[in-house]
């Protein structure tokens, strides 16, 4: 009896101790908005957000930054806008605001991450670029006119060929779409390969580099895009406002999903024995607003062991290598990105709020005077 009360006890003081660490936690989580009084010594505009929510976000004069000595300073002319941001500005799955970002309001106040733009300055250390030299790549808080960032890492040259708005556009979804065929799907010459959500970001990407690996390439999309997915060389496009690919007799060998939209069985049926489903996209604003695609990625994992064919998830892990893999092929004609939307920095909301809808066609491109 007497360690029955012990043990009751003990769960109700635990209960109580994490509802006050979590309190406190909530009321304490906060940033560096309202710290900085004065003005900077040294400005230049950017987009910062000091509370979650996309009324929040505003065009502000900040402190330049400086590059340190492994650094590089890039003057912006164009960035690029991705679901990412959008999770960012939103605070959304708001698990992710246990997970570091901040519980009440956004830790880090700036956003953006794919940009290209011109090198005005290098760190003491930096022997792969010099001023001048023309780069594309990512880095938090590219809704701005500069970034630094480190020299060894997701930035490399950008072919002359190619203008600042495509090499904007490059980082998170073109990387995306090369390591989700390559690494996750390990593409073959002559495969059957479905990308679902052929026409945005991701996908439009995707179909081209399936193409240039001589698969045999599928694209989802709606009626306004087919025409679109079969430009970028899709063998078959199929319009899922008439259609439905889950339900269909054809066998694919990888699936890439930007748009979970089906169950996992309905994608396992269409998927050869041993093909590979990669789960890319999820967490839209329809989807859960506390875990997002969280539970579905928990589902590929769980089922993945007990099958043949392999079910997972892939995150983009942006670098050096494959940004140059994706220059020469941009550069060689191989691939382009395709530009729905050009917006200012002074419209980055307006851009996000397109975006959240769900159907852009290819890249929102943001450039900066
Ligand atoms: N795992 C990672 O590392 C990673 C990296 C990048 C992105 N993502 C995620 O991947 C997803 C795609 O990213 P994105 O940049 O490509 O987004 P996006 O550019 O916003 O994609 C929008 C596209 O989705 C298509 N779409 C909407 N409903 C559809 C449906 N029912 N069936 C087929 N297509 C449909 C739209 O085509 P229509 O207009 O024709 O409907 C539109 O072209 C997002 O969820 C994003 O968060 C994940």
């Amino acid at each position: 009896m007497k360690i029955k009360r012990v043990l009751k006890w003990s769960v109700v003081v635990i209960v109580l101790a994490l509802l006050v660490w979590f309190q406190i936690a909530y009321w304490t989580s906060t940033n560096d908005c309202g710290h900085n009084t004065g003005a900077p010594t040294n400005p230049m505009k950017a987009i910062t957000y000091c509370d979650y929510g996309l009324a929040n976000l505003k065009l502000e004069e900040v402190e330049k930054p400086v590059p340190n000595d492994d650094q590089i300073l890039v003057k912006v002319r164009a960035a690029s806008v991705n679901p990412y941001d959008w999770h960012f500005v939103e605070g959304t799955p708001k698990i992710m605001r246990m997970m570091g970002v901040g519980l009440r309001k956004p830790k880090d106040t700036r956003l953006g991450v794919d940009f290209a733009g011109t090198v005005e300055a290098v760190g003491k250390n930096v022997t792969q670029f010099k001023p001048g030299d023309d780069v594309f790549g990512g880095r938090g808080g590219a809704f701005a006119e500069y970034v630094c960032r480190r020299a060894e890492g997701a930035v490399a040259l950008k072919p002359a060929n190619v203008t600042f708005e495509q090499a904007a556009s490059v980082n998170i979804a073109g990387i995306t779409a090369l390591q989700a065929l390559r690494d996750k799907g390990k593409i073959q010459p002559g495969q059957k390969v479905l990308i679902n959500g052929a026409s945005g970001g991701v996908g439009t990407f995707a179909v081209q580099i399936a193409k240039s690996f001589g698969a045999d390439v599928t694209g989802v999309c709606s009626t306004r895009n087919v025409d679109l997915v079969r430009s970028l060389g899709a063998d078959h496009v199929i319009d899922y406002t008439k259609e439905d690919f889950a339900k269909g007799s054809e066998r694919y060998d990888v699936i890439l999903d930007n748009v979970p939209n089906h169950t996992l069985s309905e994608c396992r049926r269409v998927l050869n024995p041993k093909g590979k489903y990669v789960l890319i996209g999820g967490g839209g604003p329809n989807d859960s607003r506390w875990i997002g695609p969280f539970g579905r990625i928990i589902k590929t994992m769980v089922l993945s062991p007990f099958i043949n064919q392999q079910m997972g998830m892939m995150m983009a892990d942006a670098n050096h290598d494959d940004l140059t893999i994706l220059a020469d092929m941009m550069q060689s004609g191989k691939m382009k990105a395709v530009i729905d939307r050009t917006y200012k920095l002074s419209e980055v909301p307006a851009a996000i709020a397109y975006l959240e809808e769900g159907h852009a066609r290819g890249k929102v491109i943001i450039t900066v005077e």
